[in-house]
């Protein structure tokens, strides 16, 4: 029915945000399925495995956009578009504009590959609505676990230039991004997140 994803650097508290919207949107009466990338298929979390390991080392950014795209093609398949269809609200952690901030913009990836990509892994189903969690480099320097994962300890001007791209989301996308204060107090930001999905939400004609 609705499709909502949820897109922002490491350390933004975008998880816990996607668990108190669902939360909230199931009070309501509303079905929602929440789903993350890479990930959420037994193919996805394998790969999302690989891609995190630290062991695995540095990775030519198309490596790594194509590691992320067949985790999202699988994922688009075999769960998002059934749910859609189904009826429910899907809710994404991550999906191709983090393709395009990290290996794009943080890696240097060519963007109009990149966006071919995007269409080839995701058939072309684009969200209704991308909530861009921002919080300030140094909040999400503390939110980052100590032993970072292998995109977890890319350098500051890496992230800098990820965060960079999510914030010119609105501006690239207008009507579909807006930018969240991911500081702000959790029952504001969800609040707040559930008023923008509800204006997507398509009315039932009595
Ligand atoms: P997560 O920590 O939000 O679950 O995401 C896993 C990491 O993978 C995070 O550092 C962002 C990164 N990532 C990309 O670099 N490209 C992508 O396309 C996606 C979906 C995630």
């Amino acid at each position: 029915m609705t499709f909502v994803t949820l897109e922002g650097p490491d350390g933004a508290g975008k998880s816990t945000l996607s668990v108190g919207i669902k939360r909230e949107l199931e009070s309501m009466g509303f079905s929602v399925v929440a789903l993350r990338e890479p990930g959420s298929t037994p193919v996805g979390e394998r790969v999302r495995a690989i891609l995190l390991d630290p062991a695995v080392g540095a990775l030519d950014p198309m490596t790594e956009a194509l590691l992320f795209s067949a985790c999202r093609s699988e994922l688009v398949r075999t769960a998002i578009r059934p749910a859609l269809a189904a009826g429910s609200i899907v809710l994404l952690d991550r999906y191709f504009d983090s393709t395009m901030a990290y290996q794009g913009a943080g890696g240097g990836a060519d963007p109009g590959a990149l966006e071919a990509l995007a269409l080839a892994a995701t058939g072309g189903l684009i969200p209704d609505l991308t909530l861009v969690v921002d919080v300030s480099p140094n909040v999400s320097a503390r939110r980052r676990l100590t032993s970072p994962d292998r995109m977890e300890a890319k350098d500051h001007a890496y992230r800098a230039r990820v965060r960079e791209s999510f914030l010119s989301l609105p501006n690239r996308r207008p009507g579909r991004a807006i930018v969240l204060n991911g500081e702000s107090d959790r029952e504001a930001l969800v609040a707040e997140s559930v008023a923008e999905i509800i204006k997507r939400i398509p009315r039932v004609i009595p």
